[in-house]
Formats: C-alpha cells, sequence, structure tokens
C-alpha cells in the first residue's frame, strides 16, 4: 500500500499492551469462579506475542479484557498508556467461527471499516486490493461468503481485520478450524502483513509449534485460577521460512513447551 494511503489510515500511536495485576471473578447469583489472578504482562509496539495454556486457563478472557469486550475484575489494561474501558477500532479482533457480513461481498466485507472511517471509495479501493493480493482472495473478491469455504471466510475475516489498520491484532485460536495446508499458508500470510504492516499481535493458539514459528515470544499460562507460569521468548531468525522448523532452536523450545504443558494438563 502507499505511504499516503497509509498515513491516511492508521490510527496514531505505536500499540503496546500493559497489563497489570489483571484479575477476573465471574459471579453468578450463588457462586464466584476465579478465572484469572495477578496477569501481569507487558507487550511492545509491534511485537507478535503467544498465549499457550491448558483449556480453560483464562486465555480467551485476557483477550476479550483487552479487547474491552469483558470487565476486569481487579488491575487494568492500558494500550499506549491509554486505559482501556471498551472496544475501539484501535484493536481489530479475528476469534474462531465467521462473523462476516453474510450479505456483504468479500470485498465490501475487507472495505467495510474503512467506509466507517469515512475513506474515499479510491482509497477504499487501493486498501481492498491490498488485502486480496496478500490473502490471495483476488479471484473470489465478488462472491458471497456462503461461496467460499471456511479457510476462505477465515481470511476474509483476517483481511477485513487488518484492513481497518487497527494498532493491535487480537487473534484467539484464527486457524484452529483450518486444514494443516491452509494453516500453514494462513501462518505465513499472517507474518508477511504482520512485516508490512507493523501491527503488534496478540494470539492464542493450542498448537505448539504454530506458537513458535509465528511467536517473538511465547507466555505459557497455568489454571486454577489463570496465571502466567514462565515466558519463552524466540530466539529463532527473523525471516521464519518453513525450513525454521528443522531450526534447534524450535526442536528444543517445543520440547520444553510441550513438557511444560503436558504436565499442567495432568
Ligand atoms: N461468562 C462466564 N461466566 C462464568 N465463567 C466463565 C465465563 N467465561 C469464562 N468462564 C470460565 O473462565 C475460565 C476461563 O475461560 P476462557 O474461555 O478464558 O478459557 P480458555 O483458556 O480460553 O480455554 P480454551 O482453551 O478452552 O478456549 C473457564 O473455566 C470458564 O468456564
Ligand atoms: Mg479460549
Amino acid at each position: 500500500m502507499s505511504e499516503a494511503v497509509l498515513q491516511a489510515v492508521k490510527v496514531t500511536g505505536s500499540g503496546s499492551i500493559s497489563i497489570q495485576g489483571l484479575g477476573k471473578t465471574f459471579k453468578a447469583k450463588k457462586t464466584e469462579f476465579r478465572a484469572l489472578a495477578n496477569i501481569n504482562l507487558e507487550i511492545g509496539a509491534n511485537e507478535f506475542v503467544t498465549i499457550v495454556g491448558p483449556s480453560g486457563c483464562g486465555k480467551s478472557t485476557i483477550l476479550r479484557i483487552v479487547a474491552g469486550l469483558e470487565e476486569s475484575s481487579e488491575g487494568e489494561v492500558r494500550l499506549d498508556g491509554e486505559l482501556v474501558v471498551g472496544p475501539g477500532a484501535d484493536r481489530g479482533m479475528v476469534f474462531q467461527g465467521y462473523t462476516l457480513f453474510p450479505w456483504l461481498s468479500v470485498r465490501q466485507n475487507i472495505e467495510y471499516g474503512p467506509k466507517l472511517k469515512g475513506i474515499s471509495i479510491l482509497d477504499r479501493r487501493r486498501i481492498s486490493n491490498h488485502y486480496l493480493r496478500i490473502t490471495r482472495l483476488e479471484r473470489f473478491a465478488n462472491h458471497i461468503p456462503k461461496q467460499l469455504s471456511g479457510g476462505m471466510k477465515q481470511r476474509v475475516a483476517i483481511a477485513r481485520a487488518m484492513a481497518n489498520e487497527p494498532k493491535v491484532l487480537l487473534m484467539d485460536e484464527p486457524f484452529g478450524a483450518l486444514d494443516a495446508q491452509t494453516k500453514l499458508e494462513m501462518q505465513e500470510a499472517l507474518l508477511e502483513m504482520w512485516d508490512t504492516e507493523k501491527t503488534t499481535v496478540l494470539f492464542i493458539t493450542h498448537d505448539i509449534d504454530e506458537a513458535i514459528f509465528l511467536s517473538q515470544r511465547i507466555v505459557v499460562m497455568g489454571a486454577g485460577p489463570g496465571r502466567i507460569l514462565r515466558e519463552f521468548p524466540v530466539t529463532l531468525p527473523a525471516e521464519r521460512t518453513p525450513e525454521v522448523r528443522e531450526h534447534p532452536e524450535f526442536l528444543k523450545l517445543r520440547r520444553e513447551l510441550a513438557a511444560l504443558l503436558k504436565h499442567k494438563e495432568e
């Protein structure tokens, strides 16, 4: 995308996330459930951080609080120093299950956010062309969602979130339901987008290989109540070619993460 268009649509600020003393207790009539306790996590602008951990340890809850969809019980979340109090266009979300507008074409879905921001038709077209190319959906620009496969829909959801030029992309198991080949393609496409757009990414997955391949840092959570157990920096080459999966560092990390998670699932 041209610099001028990028300037026009980029929200100001750089996309750093600060989570401090975060806790969450779900309260029902007679019961209370402490889902998160004392979560502290600093994510730098343009960083790619992945959270892994057993089912129910509170990963999605953290993402929903950062998204402003859920209130915290304790602590706070700041985005570029500003307290998060609700959802905003500065944070793009890609959750599992497709939330496309079924009556809009692929292109219209991608252009939806830029249109809301009042970006001109010409610039909107440039933006959608850019993301259609990156997600390899050019041939399907005029299709509506029900004409697409599941993997294609998920790619549109990602393109749509990126086209809004958020400072932060929050992704909750976005590739969980994709077949192995599409998943690998989407991982590479995501890294390409991340590299071009310099967005901060907070990603959740159950797939250890996916976490290592994508991230600069991996945060491992445990349950009862949900908390951070350990953080692993990923010291692999910045350019993640498929060969990186054979790198000794990759294999070492995979062993360490698998051992830690196995222990926690027991
Ligand atoms: N609205 C809610 N009311 C009550 N309890 C909830 C609510 N949302 C989540 N929980 C509980 O909080 C805990 C954390 O849920 P969360 O969805 O964050 O887990 P998760 O780590 O994302 O799990 P998974 O890997 O299965 O997606 C779970 O025990 C869940 O039952
Ligand atoms: Mg979840």
